[in-house]
């Protein structure tokens, strides 16, 4: 069973190299996310959405509650979680699309793209096709998929991103603005992989700046408040 289970979840960062400042971020949240629902989260800048989303992916630790991930391979609660159960998990059942393109110099689109999939040992030809049928719906020409995405524009570049974290079908998917520099054309296909995703059973937690996409992609909303 598919499911994110968040309970009272509260983050505080404090800056060691700035005079031990606390910053209090999360208060108290919980939430839960069912196979096949999309969750949005919402509001100001600064209140927490991307903290709380990397809570989710296991790259922030929450200073209390718990953050359940059920999946067929079982339950892993994130906050007590041993370091190699999370890394199984961003392996098998995470699925994260950050901002932006962790650009590696010299790594072809094409390569970055397969990597999941080679790394599932998925067969050779499987994974050409899979890949040249994502980098198409996503319109990236092909003059640029043998190319290192270094010097891609801004839309070019998170398109790579988003095609290198949805070309695995995971059961959970975790989305940081992955629209935030498309036009409205490649924003429709983001809603679709989006749509397709849910369809399959995925559960979804994503934020996304663009008010219409937020309120046609979300099953449900919910609204972050700034703590501080
Ligand atoms: N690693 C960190 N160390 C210290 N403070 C951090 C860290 N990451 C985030 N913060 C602080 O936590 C607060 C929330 O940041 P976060 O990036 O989660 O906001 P957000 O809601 O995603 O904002 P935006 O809509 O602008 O993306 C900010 O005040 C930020 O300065
Ligand atoms: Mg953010």
């Amino acid at each position: 069973m598919r499911r994110i289970t968040v309970t009272e979840v509260s983050k505080t960062f404090t800056l060691h190299n700035q005079g031990g400042t606390k910053l209090p971020v999360l208060d108290r949240m919980s939430f839960h996310v069912d196979a096949g629902e999309c969750v949005v989260l919402y509001g100001p800048s600064g209140c927490g959405k991307s903290t709380f989303l990397k809570m989710l992916f296991g790259n922030y630790l929450a200073d209390q509650g718990s953050i359940e991930i059920h999946s067929e391979e079982g339950v892993v609660d994130l906050v007590r979680a041993h370091p190699h159960e999370v890394l199984t998990l961003r392996q098998q059942t995470l699925g994260f699309v950050s901002q932006f393109l962790r650009v590696i110099p010299r790594i072809s689109t094409w390569d970055l793209v397969c990597d999941p999939l080679k790394r599932q040992g998925i067969d050779p030809t499987e994974i050409d096709e899979r890949v040249a049928h994502m980098l198409k719906r996503l319109n990236l020409p092909e003059s640029l998929w043998h190319l290192a995405p270094a010097t891609f524009s801004g839309g070019e570049q998170q398109r790579v991103n988003i095609a290198r974290s949805l070309i695995l079908d995971y059961p959970i998917v975790l989305l940081d603005e992955p629209t935030a520099s498309l036009d409205a054309a490649n924003r429709e296909v983001v809603a679709g992989l989006i749509a397709d995703a849910g369809e399959r059973g995925a559960a979804l937690v994503g934020i996304f700046h663009d008010d219409t996409l937020r309120s046609h992609v979300a099953d449900r909303l919910i609204h972050l408040e700034a703590v501080a």
